[in-house]
């Protein structure tokens, strides 16, 4: 019996299967209800007691190196199944999507990249500001129907704590803590209690500039936002100035730049040839005045301009209220621009 068990042995020793099938197929003839290991000790028991320490030894050895080998060897092919039959290296990797700038980002780093070619700094400021920044500062006596025009959210009353409507109020704070030269612009989201339609959002961007220095003249102004104008729309843009009215300016105007149907007439210029893009004028001596600048000394030029509405006339979008909808077959039209 003992050499019965020795070639058993041996045999398993010498076994080395491929794959799982190979493997079952081994348990089952070792320790099947008919295996080796199986009838083995079924006559163990018919062994004189004499014999049975010796050979029972062996043939528990026996049966313990079968099932290691099984359970050792199990582990061994399915860790080859999981790593090499189910996975495909080669497989192109997962595709994630990458977003992409929206456009009111991609127009707001354009201009300032437009005006820090000529030295003007960026300035910030609070959204949440005080009467005396967006208002008083600023030249609006205070019942006068220009802060209709400008109508916002107010935060407290007494004092007047708000949503500031333009960004000017960064120039004031810049005026009030620098002396001139000054050359700076201010790109910032403002906020006015406007009804919600196609044209007009209670949210938007602008980008206001001022330069105040001495002998700054409108000459100045009319060659900086022409030199804007070209840089942003194109070096056959043309521009005109039209008079308007700011409480902050005087004069104040308001500048158009040809349309790229170049007057043929279209709907975006309304047939016109001209579209409208921001406000100017030279800055309002009681401006400097109300931040400790002497009018006597410096004068300046201030413009402003809604980042919104120059992104709908370069991509000719249709409706204000896309730029907030976060819809991404919008969004998906400006990728790849940086
Ligand atoms: N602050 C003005 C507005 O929001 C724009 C402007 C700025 C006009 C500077 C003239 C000079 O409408």
């Amino acid at each position: 019996m003992e050499e019965k068990i020795e070639k058993a042995f041996e045999k398993a020793r010498s076994f080395t299967p491929d794959n799982a099938g190979e493997l079952e197929q081994f348990r089952i003839e070792y320790l099947g209800k008919k295996g080796v290991i199986t009838e083995l000790f079924h006559d163990f028991k018919n062994l004189p007691p004499t014999q049975k320490k010796q050979t029972g030894k062996l043939l528990n050895e026996l049966k313990n190196y079968v099932q290691q080998k099984i359970t050792a060897t199990g582990k061994v092919l399915s860790d080859k199944e999981e790593y090499s039959s189910d996975i495909d290296l080669t497989l192109p990797a997962n595709q994630f999507q990458l977003g992409s700038r929206h456009p009111i980002s991609i127009v707001r780093k354009e201009i300032i990249e437009i005006f820090s070619k000529i030295g003007f700094t960026i300035s910030e400021g609070p959204e949440i500001e005080d009467d005396w920044h967006v208002f008083s500062a600023l030249n609006f006596p205070p019942e006068h129907p220009a802060r209709d025009m400008q109508d916002t959210f107010f935060i407290s009353k007494d004092p007047d704590i708000l949503l500031r409507t333009h960004t000017s109020s960064v120039q004031v704070r810049v005026m009030e803590k620098t002396s001139p030269p000054i050359r700076t612009i201010s790109p910032g989201r403002v906020f006015r209690n406007e009804a919600i339609s196609a044209r007009s959002h209670c949210i938007f961007h602008q980008i206001e500039g001022l330069y105040v220095d001495k002998d700054v003249s409108f000459a100045d102004l009319k060659q900086t936002l022409e030199y804007f104008a070209k840089e942003l729309f194109g070096e056959e843009t043309k521009i005109r100035l039209r008079p308007s009215f700011f409480p902050f300016t005087e004069p104040s105007g308001e500048m158009d730049v040809s349309c790229r149907c170049k007057g043929q007439g279209c709907k975006l210029c309304k047939n016109t040839g001209w579209l409208e893009v921001l406000g100017c004028g030279m800055v309002d001596p009681n401006v400097l005045r109300a931040c400790k600048i002497n009018p006597e000394v410096y004068t300046g030029f201030a413009f402003g301009l809604g980042i919104e509405r120059i992104a709908l006339l370069k991509y000719d979008i249709k409706d204000i209220r896309m730029y907030f909808e976060n819809d991404v077959r919008f969004l998906n039209q400006f990728s790849g621009t940086v």
